[in-house]
């Protein structure tokens, strides 16, 4: 990556401007976190209610303080064992923190995204970034820089171009301020591999959070099928279900972990059999899915075990359960 693009980011962001910033797990849309008139512009450009509130990114531990009060030790053993990486955590917010990142909250969520190029803005920048994933409110998060372009490009001042993301879904939200402590989104990283670095119970958190689905019928941008309904369905109901459509004569685009041989090239999206390249590529899939212009968007099922965790809780918001 150029040096140049890096200074550039840096001096937008000191300005109070947007800038798309590349992380290993979605890319977000940062603004200087200590300078409410910018983060006010990340709400208007995603079009985001004011009581969501956002992460706060770091470079490293070192500067949890400057965020965070009553920073409990296993925040710090959870940096040591995760940092940079995809994990939040949720703390007790510094008095300095301006409401408008936390959502009038008391508590703020914080991470330290794992990309060399982010990292770098970061060290240079010597603040903190207050980004949500840079999508219109309720779309299916961008993990390349041309998905970021598509959906806010005339609202940003600056898109880094960091490659495709390789984790490919957002972060785990850990809140440390509950007891148990609780994860409050499943990424990457799971409840057992947080539990045992702090040698704590950790539970999952029931959210019926429809508000967060990556596909709000009606409200997508123009360039992808807003309205193509998404349905996910157990592997043996699969090709009885896509006969059906068919025979009703309509279209369908269907991601699968097998090849099907009744569906044809390119409606049929092999998918990876493992969770970790599921994940990578579920975004891009079904945006591409959306592109095909089809009647239906037919997910197969993924294994209902903890390791398929965070692709679960991303496909019950972007599909239907039949
Ligand atoms: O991987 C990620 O986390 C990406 C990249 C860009 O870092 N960011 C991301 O941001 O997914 P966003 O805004 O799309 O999701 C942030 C989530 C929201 O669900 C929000 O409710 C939660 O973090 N959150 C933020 N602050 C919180 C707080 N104080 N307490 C509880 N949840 C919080
Ligand atoms: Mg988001």
């Amino acid at each position: 990556m150029n040096t140049v693009a890096i200074l550039k980011a840096v001096q937008l962001l000191k300005e109070g401007k947007l800038v798309a910033i590349p992380t290993e797990t979605v890319y977000g849309l940062a603004a200087d976190a200590s300078n409410p008139k910018a983060v006010e512009k990340i709400f208007k450009a995603k079009g985001r209610p004011s009581n969501h509130p956002l992460i706060v990114h770091i470079a490293d531990s070192a500067s949890l303080a400057t965020w965070a009060i009553h920073i409990p030790n296993i925040a710090y053993q959870l940096a040591e064992a995760f940092w940079p990486g995809p994990l939040t955590m949720v703390l007790n917010k510094a008095p300095s923190v301006p409401s408008i990142v936390t959502g009038g909250q008391n508590t703020v969520a914080i991470r330290s995204p794992n990309h060399p190029i982010t990292q770098q803005i970061l060290k240079l920048f010597k603040g903190g970034l207050a980004a949500p994933s840079a999508n219109r409110f309720g779309h299916i998060s961008p993990t390349t820089a041309e998905h970021v372009k598509k959906d806010l490009g005339k609202q940003v001042d600056l898109i880094i171009d960091g490659g495709p993301c390789i984790i490919g879904v957002e972060s785990t939200i850990v809140d440390l301020t509950s007891t148990p402590i609780r994860i409050l989104r499943p990424g990457a990283i799971s409840a057992k591999q947080i539990s045992n670095v702090i040698h704590k119970p950790v539970i999952y958190h029931k959210t019926t959070q429809k508000t967060q689905a990556p596909r709000v019928s009606g409200s997508l941008s123009s360039h992808y099928a807003p309205n193509t309904p998404a349905i996910r369905i157990h592997t043996r109901a699969l090709e009885k279900k896509i006969k059906e459509t068919r025979n009703k004569g309509k279209t369908c685009a269907v991601l699968a972990r097998k090849k099907i041989s009744a569906v044809s090239h390119p409606q049929l999206i092999v998918m990876p059999k493992d969770p970790e390249n599921y994940a990578r590529i579920l975004y891009q899939q079904l945006r591409f899915a959306d592109l095909l212009k089809v009647d239906l968007i037919i997910v197969e099922d993924v294994p209902q075990t903890p390791k398929w965790r965070a692709v679960q809780d991303r496909l019950n918001r972007a599909t239907k359960k039949t």
